[in-house]
């Protein structure tokens, strides 16, 4: 959820830790900071906000240590200021910080009473002044932060510097991920192997429980128990992740676009075109005797798990059980054994996510997880990775991850139908040949830019909006809301279209725009009961349907256009609109929009 980096640097490292924070301000933006060695003493420079700030102070009051870490924060204990902004710091240790000491208040208690004094409201001040205990004790810095790190509770990942020692520098890992970069010379740290990337493609990933003492020459790597271990250096291909926005004024815009193209090479992966058919990776288990699926996720990748029920229930007729890892992961529902566990994650790193993957890896559940990023924690404790080729996604709304992830999900439907007989040769041959038409309806969508723009115009005078879907396209009414809500901070709540009689429709009037998601399926005259409920309430209808709106028979403020298509695949087209109002409300509204309030790219705290 934060950001870590650090450098072992044969020159100067404050530029090269900023432009590595680059990278990781998808972690979290609230504030940003860095500390290096100068002269032997520890100096660190820090600012609220973006790095931009961080930044300007650098240029004012420039630091030239050869060692440093930095940080890029997600604020999870303590408001977003320059005073709990990282690195924290003694005279004697410095300390990056990604991830929650769940038992800080106990240390700070305990450390208090033996004349440690606070400054922040920040668990990782904690960890500062448990090392620097240790070291005051006359431990050397190794074998107090290992005192330190048997004393922590909680999922965290940790770089560490000390005064004095302008060769060393550590960093331990405990449930958030944490990358090694061996160079010539340097050595390197980072959340992950993309903020390393224009330094080295060499990178040492910690396992769980590894904490390592870093010098220019390398890396000595130890378990929990402090056992000294090797872990292996991979070639990394992240270099070829570092992404631009192109021509595009943010990268949400950029990476809507990308999405006929994304789509086209994540169905390839999973779809044999010269036969039509599905070439499935083998999930390790018997498909045709599945009796049971589990999937959980959370945001938007928990949507694209919804639309996977219905699919994989539908097409497949296999029982779903599905829910939001963060209550999934305390529900403990009972498994039955031999039953398959699904998990979506662009990210690969979300932590509610990771802990239900871990819950059912241990119930003897079969893991496959839908990923973006193939060397992510979630991807490496599967017994299956099913990778989603989106690309990395910047833009904090996802929006291509999402339908590359639908795309692998709808693969997978047909491929537990195809195993267990539920769908024939005629079936397969329909549903995949609407698969593989889904870039190009996607393309002629895209054209529309200015239609879309229109109707956002409406949205952004909106306080409250409501989405509207049945069936399949009931997910696509909750990631529309999720959608407009994160970036233009308009309040918008996604319903069934069944249950707006049941109280949401207590909220319409003349004021509330109603976004109905009603392709031409068998529910569309179901869902015109809903938006007739709807207009007799004075409510502003937005239709996204490939039905004609004069089917609606009541006044229709905007019709948003999807190709006819098989209906297998309307979430794939429906989730354009949503997407594009989104965009374009938040654009008109003049929000952070790749950067939005509050939020980060990638939540590895629960
Ligand atoms: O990386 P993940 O797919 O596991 O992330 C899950 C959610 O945090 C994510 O989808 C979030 O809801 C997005 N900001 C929605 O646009």
């Amino acid at each position: 959820m934060c950001g870590i980096v650090g450098i072992l640097g044969s020159k100067p490292v404050a530029t090269d830790l900023v432009d590595a924070l680059r990278r990781l301000e998808y972690r979290g933006y609230d504030s940003a900071g860095i500390a290096t060695v100068e002269n032997g003493h520890l100096e660190r420079r820090r600012a609220e906000g973006k790095l931009r700030n961080l930044e300007g102070r650098l240029l004012t009051e420039p630091l030239n240590g050869h060692t440093g870490i930095g940080h890029t924060r997600w604020a999870t204990h303590g408001k977003p200021t320059e005073r709990n902004a990282h690195p924290h710091m003694s005279p004697e240790v410095s300390v990056v910080h990604n991830g929650i000491i769940e038992n800080y208040r106990e240390l700070k208690a305990e450390l208090t009473a033996k004349g440690h004094t606070f400054e922040t409201e920040t668990d990782t001040e904690a960890v500062v002044h448990l090392i620097t205990d240790g070291m005051r004790a006359g431990l050397g810095p190794k074998e107090a932060v290992k005192a330190a790190l048997d004393r922590l509770q909680g999922a965290f990942a940790l770089g560490i510097i000390f005064a004095g020692h302008d060769d060393m520098m550590i960093a331990a890992r405990q449930g958030s991920p944490l990358a090694l970069g061996h160079g010539k010379g340097e050595m390197y740290l980072g959340s992950d192997a993309i903020a390393l990337a224009p330094f080295t493609d060499a990178i040492t990933y910690l396992e769980e429980g590894d904490w390592a003492v870093l010098t220019r020459e390398g890396a000595d790597i130890f378990d929990r128990a402090g056992a000294k271990v090797s872990r292996p250096r991979v070639k990394s291909v992240a270099s070829s992740l570092l992404v631009d926005k192109g021509n595009h004024r943010h990268f949400m815009a950029k990476e809507i676009h990308e999405q006929p193209e994304v789509i086209s090479h994540t169905l390839s992966n999973y779809l044999d075109l010269s036969t039509g058919g599905i070439k499935f990776p083998d999930l390790g288990i018997d498909l045709a005797n599945v009796t049971r699926v589990t999937l959980s996720a959370c945001g938007t990748a928990y949507y694209a798990g919804l639309v996977g029920k219905y699919w994989i229930e539908r097409y497949a007729r296999v029982p779903v059980e599905i829910d939001v890892a963060s209550e999934m992961r305390y529900r403990e529902p009972p498994l039955l054994p031999g039953g398959l566990a699904l998990f979506v994650s662009q990210s690969g790193e979300t932590a509610d996510t990771l802990a239900t993957l871990r819950y059912c890896k241990a119930g003897g559940q079969q893991i496959a997880s839908i990923v973006n990023v193939r060397t992510s924690t979630i991807a490496r404790e599967s017994h299956t990775a099913l990778p989603t080729l989106a690309g990395p996604e910047i833009g904090v709304a996802s929006t291509k991850a999402f339908t590359c992830q639908l795309s692998v999900l709808a693969c997978l439907a047909i491929a537990i139908g195809r195993a267990r007989g539920t769908i024939d040769d005629k079936l397969q041959d329909e549903l995949v040949k609407a698969l593989t038409e889904v870039p190009r309806h996607i393309s002629t969508m895209l054209r529309n830019e200015k239609v879309y723009e229109d109707v956002a115009h409406a949205l952004s005078h909106a306080r409250d909006v409501i989405y509207l879907g049945r069936g399949v396209s009931f997910p696509l009414a909750l990631e529309g809301a999720l959608k407009l809500k994160e970036i233009s901070y308009i309040h918008a709540e996604g319903y069934a279209a069944g249950e707006l009689k049941h109280g949401p429709i207590a909220l319409i009037d003349e004021a509330v725009p109603v976004v109905v998601v009603a392709p031409d399926d068998e529910l569309f005259d179901k869902t015109v009961s809903n938006m007739q409920e709807v207009a007799a309430r004075g409510g502003q209808i937005i239709l996204i349907s490939s039905a004609s709106p004069d089917r609606v028979g009541c006044k229709v403020l905007a019709h948003l256009p999807i190709p006819k298509a098989h209906p297998f695949t309307s979430p794939l087209l429906c989730a354009i609109p949503i997407q594009m109002l989104a965009y374009h409300t938040a654009v008109i509204m003049g929000t952070d929009v790749d950067q939005p309030r509050n939020l980060a790219k990638s939540v590895t705290v629960e």
